[in-house]
């Protein structure tokens, strides 16, 4: 193996140009509004509807603050990503921005590790589902699928069956090719700031101040250590970045729409934590597979208000999984089409037009995951993931700024490298919270995903392979 060869780019004029060729380049018509609602109905599902009750379990009432600190351990890596977004406007988000800037070797690290911020993210978004469609079961009917088929075995059960149901009808939308229209994404989001408007006027109806104490019974520990956790609610924020090319005025939008659907989510974060602990005990909620029905539920005795905000969630959380696992497509489609993974897997579907082969295969690896691991264990490991693609990024931004001075960018972060390091240490700093284990299951995963490339990628890719048409498909369309 030439060690050049692992520092090998793309360059990024092919790159747009070959979006051009295939067709598939998108008319710039999303404007700002449409942008920042891309990131909010990316963003809002499993972490505020579940993980919510973990967070409050390890920091106690403190975990508004630990709401907080995420959004703003977000905010600096965000920049980062309209940077990027907006000077290499092709899809395949982190993956792609490296490729064509930092070489193979750190793209397939960030494509491999960003299996774990939208692959296995998906499986967590679906135990999340299954556990407010239970708790909606519940309320309105009174009936609830028995443990053992609603729960990981870790978790009592033997499989969680609601996650899986998610998983499959979602490969089957894909597969057939569809994907949310911009219309469709606007009510979603719709939907779900209305739910959780709903919580907070119930909850405020009903609120009282007794739950509150003791406010932080961890200390800056506890908070930290929560914040590492629920930072899970605010992934999907790069979802708006993979709209740059789309983007009317990616200077002035990209930047606005990511901050601004970060600042909505944790204004709704915050509110909708405080109402939770006005009606809930962090108790009622921390082992909860559905909190915030719970809280109305046990906490308010409320089971109608139950039923309508799970329902609520099992809508919301839906749509979530459609966007992230239509990501994770289109990564892996990248990647498959770069020849790092294998080619044929990229076929596309004659009919639907869809890389229905490769989504199937991950819908499949994707439901086994969310059958048989608990949720927990998920929400960590994704953090993980996504903090060190958080890491990658922002140092992209310093050494980009270095080595291609003259790449045109629409967006530039302002006093880089500041905000990129301040990004980054942010990152550390979360990471660093999380469980040895964790760290170990990741670094396992990254020593995997070394392996298969220096056994497969490094010789099939396409910037040293045969020709990209062999048994490549085209992009699907977006
Ligand atoms: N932020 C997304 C959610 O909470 C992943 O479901």
């Amino acid at each position: 193996m030439a060690w050049s060869g692992l520092f090998a780019t793309r360059d990024v004029g092919t790159m747009v140009s070959e979006t051009a060729e295939q067709g598939v380049e998108l008319k710039k018509a999303v404007g700002v509004t449409q942008l920042t609602a891309m990131g909010v109905g990316a963003i809002i599902g499993t972490g505020i509807f579940v993980v919510i009750g973990k967070g409050s379990g390890i920091a106690g009432p403190a975990v508004i603050l630990s709401f907080v600190l995420a959004a703003v351990a977000c905010a600096f890596s965000a920049l980062s990503y309209a940077e990027l977004a907006s000077s290499i406007p092709v899809s395949g988000s982190a993956y792609t921005y490296s490729y064509a800037t930092l070489g193979e070797l750190v793209a397939w690290i960030i494509g491999w590790d960003l299996i774990l911020e939208y692959g296995v993210s998906v499986a967590g978004i679906a135990i999340g589902w299954g556990g407010n469609l239970n708790a909606f079961l519940d309320s309105a009917f009174g009936v609830s699928l028995p443990d053992a088929i609603a729960e990981s075995p870790e978790d009592g059960g033997t499989f969680n069956l609601p996650a899986v149901f998610v998983v499959l009808a979602i490969t089957f939308l894909l597969v057939r090719g569809v994907t949310e229209s911009a219309r469709a994404n606007l009510v979603m989001v719709a939907v779900k700031l209305v739910v959780l408007v709903f919580f907070i006027v119930v909850a405020f109806a009903n609120f009282g101040t007794g739950n509150f104490q003791p406010f932080a019974p961890d200390g800056v520990d506890g908070v930290t250590a929560a914040a590492a956790i629920i930072f899970f609610a605010y992934i999907g924020f790069d979802a708006v970045s993979t709209g740059s090319e789309e983007a009317r005025n990616p200077a002035k939008d990209l930047p606005i729409a990511i901050i601004g659907s970060l600042l909505i989510c944790t204004v709704f974060y915050v509110l909708t934590t405080v109402a939770a602990l006005g009606i809930a005990s962090p108790d009622q909620m921390k082992d909860s597979d559905a909190p915030l029905a719970a809280a109305l539920d046990q906490g308010a005795g409320m089971s109608w208000a139950a039923a309508i905000l799970a329902l609520g969630a099992v809508v919301a959380i839906t749509s979530v999984v459609l966007v992230i696992f239509y990501g994770q497509t289109r990564i892996f489609f990248a990647m498959c089409r770069d020849g790092l993974l294998p080619r044929r897997m990229a076929v596309v579907h004659p009919r639907y037009g869809t890389p229905a082969r490769l989504t199937i295969t991950l819908g499949v690896l994707i439901a086994i995951l969310a059958a048989l691991v608990p949720l927990g264990t998920i929400v960590e490991l994704v953090n993980i993931g996504t903090l060190f693609a958080f890491v990658l990024v922002n140092i992209g931004v310093i050494i980009l700024r270095r080595t291609r001075p003259d790449m045109p960018r629409p967006y530039r972060v302002p006093w880089s490298p500041l905000l990129p390091l301040i990004g980054i240490a942010f990152a550390i700093y979360l990471m660093s919270d999380l469980p040895l284990e964790t760290w170990i299951r990741f670094l396992v995963w990254l020593a995997v995903g070394l392996i298969i490339y220096a056994a497969y990628g490094y010789r099939h890719s396409r910037l040293r392979g045969p020709s990209p048409k062999a048994g490549g498909g085209e992009e699907p369309a977006p």
